[in-house]
């Protein structure tokens, strides 16, 4: 299929139906005796059969093949991916900041360009997440992948990518995100234009992101669920020798099959892959004084069975208008209870004179205080509080009330930054008894 000619269904969860071929959904039923155009039928889950009405979600895929006709699986190296629980537990309570992973330079595709930066939970038990990163300068040749530990949400911050499902196609640029249902085969392909890409990546191996509730905002804001777009149904009919890598129990296995896995030729359902375009998230803030916690910029949130303390949340830090009178306007000095770990997609954020750039990161967990840096404190407090709009910016969270655990890998990186917490060492003292 041509990118250009890419179409989507949109709707968050919506039971979606599409077929690359005229008749090829059965009509009025799930698995008939023979389907149309001699598919066969396979139901692919992401919940229990007796979730709630609700929170049921599945999709019918009529397929060339059905997937059990691949080889055993054998294990294969992982690189640089872990999974929680860690080996040997490494939480710090340390806050720490990256510089941007650099592009490798020998050719490297999407999985084998994956590098964990941190976990948390357990993925056994369908809790927590990981943290990861992607570089690469190559497709996905003859190879395939599926994660069964959790869905991955995509983060693109250089390069597009093509993302090719069993469900059909997504195209995700810097300002979009994507999200990939765990079990769901695909692909990936540098997109228009890109000779590399670098990203993260939240692999949430608890219940599946959903839209926050709105409460008192009423039905409107945020993320409006029409602005989620799932792919049109699109099929190849290849043979050859084809490379399935999955992620399964925190380790990589390799299957081989004699065809093409994206061989779905129509599908019908609420469980599908899905990007959204982050410019289309409906900001709201403060219209009179302080700086509201930053919870109402929630994207998408995986609950945990304590209400109101997510599994993780997705929060994006998106241009906007600044208007708060008598304000310290940046984000306030904190320690939290949730463990935040942040991305820079585009510009400058708001808490930070210099140090956090796009494709860098940073970690902060749980009670670990935290804030802007001493120019930004020193620059806000004597601002002129004009109205301002922030628009070169675009930063983002995955934040957790489980603590993240940094991999060896992210602590012995020589891209991290060693000497993070200087930033902070400017703040001085301002206390003056006699001035009130
Ligand atoms: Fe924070």
């Amino acid at each position: 299929m041509n990118i250009n000619d890419l179409q989507y269904q949109s709707g968050f969860r919506n039971h979606f139906a599409s077929e690359a071929l005229p008749g090829a959904l059965p009509k009025g039923q799930n698995s008939p005796q023979r389907c149309p155009y001699g598919l066969y039928a396979e139901q692919l889950t992401g919940s229990a059969f007796t979730a709630s009405r609700h929170q049921n979600l599945r999709s019918w895929l009529y397929r060339i093949r059905p997937s059990v006709a691949q080889s055993a699986y054998r294990p294969l190296s992982q690189g640089q991916v872990a999974t929680a629980p860690p080996l040997e537990p490494a939480a710090d309570p340390n806050q720490m900041r990256w510089d941007p992973l650099p592009i490798p330079e020998d050719p490297t595709d999407f999985v084998d360009g994956l590098l964990t930066v941190a976990v948390n939970g357990d993925a056994g038990a369908q809790a927590g997440c990981g943290v990861h990163l992607y570089t690469c300068n190559q497709d996905m040749h003859r190879r395939f992948f599926y994660n069964a530990d959790g869905e991955l949400l995509i983060v693109p911050q250089l390069g597009a990518l093509r993302l090719r499902t069993e469900l059909g196609e997504l195209h995700v640029a810097n300002g979009e995100i994507a999200v990939i249902p765990r079990g769901l085969k695909f692909q990936v392909r540098l997109g228009r234009g890109a000779d590399a890409a670098r990203g993260y990546i939240c692999e949430n191996y608890g219940s599946p992101l959903e839209l926050p509730g709105l409460g008192p905002i009423g039905a409107n804001g945020l993320a409006n669920p029409r602005d989620f777009l799932s792919p049109e149904a699109a099929y190849e009919d290849l043979s050859g020798d084809f490379e399935l890598v999955a992620k399964f129990s925190g380790r990589f296995w390799a299957s081989h099959l004699d065809h093409s896995p994206l061989d779905v030729v129509a599908w019908h359902g609420n469980y599908a892959p899905y990007k959204y375009d982050l410019a289309k998230f409906n900001t709201i803030n403060t219209v009179s004084f302080d700086h509201p916690d930053p919870s109402i910029f929630t994207v998408l949130t995986s609950p945990s069975n304590t209400p109101g303390m997510a599994n993780v949340d997705f929060v994006i830090f998106p241009p906007r208008w600044m208007v708060a009178e008598n304000t310290f306007r940046p984000p306030y000095f904190h320690r939290n209870l949730m463990s935040e770990f942040m991305g820079l997609i585009h510009g400058e954020y708001d808490a930070k004179a210099e140090g956090f750039l796009p494709g860098g990161a940073s970690l902060h967990n749980c009670m670990s205080p935290h804030g802007p840096d001493a120019d930004t404190f020193e620059r806000a407090t004597h601002a002129e509080l004009t109205p301002q709009y922030q628009g070169d910016t675009l930063a983002f969270m995955f934040e957790s009330r489980y603590v993240f655990q940094p991999t060896p890998t992210a602590l012995e990186a020589d891209f991290r930054q060693r000497d993070y917490v200087d930033v902070w060492a400017g703040l001085r003292s301002h206390f003056d008894p006699s001035m009130p």
